[in-house]
């Protein structure tokens, strides 16, 4: 199972079919960057960090944000050396075996298919605030939460999902153009909230900082780091990077630098202006968010608090007097989010796509749509889910859960970075981790750090996972596997190649 290994050298080649133009350079990466990352994470579960670490939640984004920082240096290297769909999957099966390789894509579901469900979730929290503000409506909890958080059936976030999933299907891809619009909305919500709520800013509501102790802190950070994930996006455009030893690394590093000084600056604002306590039970315990519990603690409380909002940000402009802005910031999450429902929900169907095209998943799912030559069976199955946990989960469990994939696939990807150094050291490399021996092992113990801050529940439900997908593997995909049975191809068809004209046109030019 180990030994199962594809080689590096067919992969490269499906790669070279591809033969993308490369058209990104280091500003067009980090703009796609700063399009996956910025999203829920700092518009909605800021709150949820408030409730785990009160104003500590500052450290906790510091935290998250090394980790990342070191995962990425590794991506990096990995993401130029095998510059192919498929990202942490794919480059665990080339350096570490079909059933590590299994495992990272089935925690890559994770990864991709519950954070899509998570940012669902978050956006239909700003949605129901919107058309509060603007529109008067008062849609009640039943039909906008899941059971858990207070409601029944959370519809906005269902309907959002199977939307994003009808797109996928026609074959709708962001544009660079759509994306970049995107990024400005979102980075100017956020510097005018740091404008209008730093100023405001009382040092009283630092103290306490850590109310709920480092082991406050810590979750936070397990759960904050949903807020950077999303960088990995820049990873699977490698192939149409310019000169991508160069701007893969500046696009990584670099949307991840954007986004920590905003999320910082923006934590401190919330912090700062209407104070970040979180709401203790009667034994003085912090109560667990998206819970029962704080559901019936948020509607006991005479004045709203930042812990309780599902738009915090929007929430706390409104709060220090800035209805208009607040609703703006509003708008602006409630136009930007559905893009990264789409982007997460895109990487969990090529992921499949690729599972399936090497024979651990069934075939049927890679088969692509004649007319929008997209994998639509695939995308469907994948929207179905999604919009069900959008609809019954809370947003914070979603992102716990996606969380602790995304920890276990970067430290395996980690690992495959050091492994691949000792069995294959003199492959080119077009991007090297810096001081490899270092920061590769600080990678995979920042993983390991986060992953077991989660809560037990988030920890129980991944095993439970996992083990699913080991009987999955012991049952259908050691046997149906492409490499176990000696078949190594170069993949033809592929739903992000363009079909080739057949002949060009008479006097047409090809460039
Ligand atoms: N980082 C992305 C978000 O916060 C997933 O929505």
């Amino acid at each position: 199972m180990f030994g199962r290994v594809k080689p590096l050298d067919a992969i490269l080649a499906t790669a070279e079919k591809k033969a993308l133009h490369r058209s990104l350079g280091a500003f067009q990466l980090t703009l796609l960057g700063v399009g996956a990352i910025i999203g829920t994470g700092i518009f909605v579960l800021t709150a949820e960090a408030a409730q785990k670490a009160g104003p500590g939640m500052l450290l906790s984004f510091v935290i998250a944000g090394l980790v990342c920082a070191v995962a990425a240096l590794c991506y990096s290297e990995m993401a130029s050396m095998v510059p192919v769909s498929g990202s942490a999957y794919t480059y665990s099966y080339a350096v570490m075996g079909e059933l590590l390789a299994w495992m990272v894509g089935w925690a890559l579901v994770l990864e991709y298919a519950v954070a899509a469900g998570a940012v669902a979730v978050g956006w239909s929290g700003y949605f129901v605030g919107l058309l509060r503000e603007f529109l008067g409506w008062d849609l009640g909890l039943t039909l906008t939460r899941g059971p858990i958080d207070g409601g029944v059936f959370n519809v906005p976030a269902f309907v959002i999902s199977l939307f994003v999933t009808w797109l996928l299907v026609i074959g709708t891809r962001e544009s660079a153009f759509v994306n970049a619009i995107l990024v400005a909305v979102k980075i100017a919500a956020l510097t005018l909230f740091c404008f209008l709520a730093l100023p405001v800013m009382n040092s009283a509501n630092f103290e306490p900082f850590a109310p709920l102790g480092f082991a406050g802190i810590s979750a936070a950070a397990a759960s904050i780091f949903f807020a950077y994930v999303g960088f990995d996006a820049v990873s699977t455009a490698a192939e149409e990077t310019k000169n991508p030893q160069r701007n893969m690394p500046i696009g990584l590093i670099g949307s991840l630098a954007i986004c920590t000084v905003f999320y910082l600056l923006v934590a401190s604002g919330v912090i700062g202006s209407v104070g970040a306590q979180p709401l203790l039970d009667a034994s003085g315990q912090g109560i667990s968010p998206g819970s029962p519990e704080l559901a019936k603690a948020c509607a006991a409380q005479a004045t709203e608090v930042v812990v309780c909002s599902k738009e915090a940000l929007a929430w706390t402009l409104r709060s220090i007097g800035w209805q208009q802005v607040g609703n703006l910031v509003g708008l602006a999450a409630g136009l930007a989010l559905p893009s990264v429902v789409l982007m997460m929900m895109y990487g969990q169907t090529r992921i499949f796509f690729v599972m399936s095209r090497d024979g651990l998943l069934p075939e049927a799912l890679s088969r692509i749509h004649p007319k929008y030559h997209t994998p639509h069976v695939v995308t469907i199955i994948t929207g179905i889910f999604v919009a069900f946990f959008s609809a019954l989960f809370p947003v914070g469990a979603l992102a716990d859960i996606s969380n602790s994939g995304t920890l276990f696939a970067f430290a395996m990807v980690a690992i495959a970075v050091m492994v691949l150094r000792r069995t294959d050291p003199n492959r080119a490399r077009p991007f090297r981790t810096p001081a490899v021996n270092i920061v590769a092992p600080l990678a995979v113990i920042g993983c390991l750090y986060l992953f077991f801050s989660l809560s037990i529940y988030t920890l129980s439900l991944f095993a439970g996972w996992a083990v699913f997908g080991l009987v999955i593997y012991a049952f259908y995909s050691r046997n149906h596997s492409h490499v176990g049975r000696g078949l190594v191809e170069v993949h033809e068809e592929d739903p992000d190649i363009p079909p080739q004209p057949v002949a060009p046109m008479p006097g047409a030019s090809l460039d």
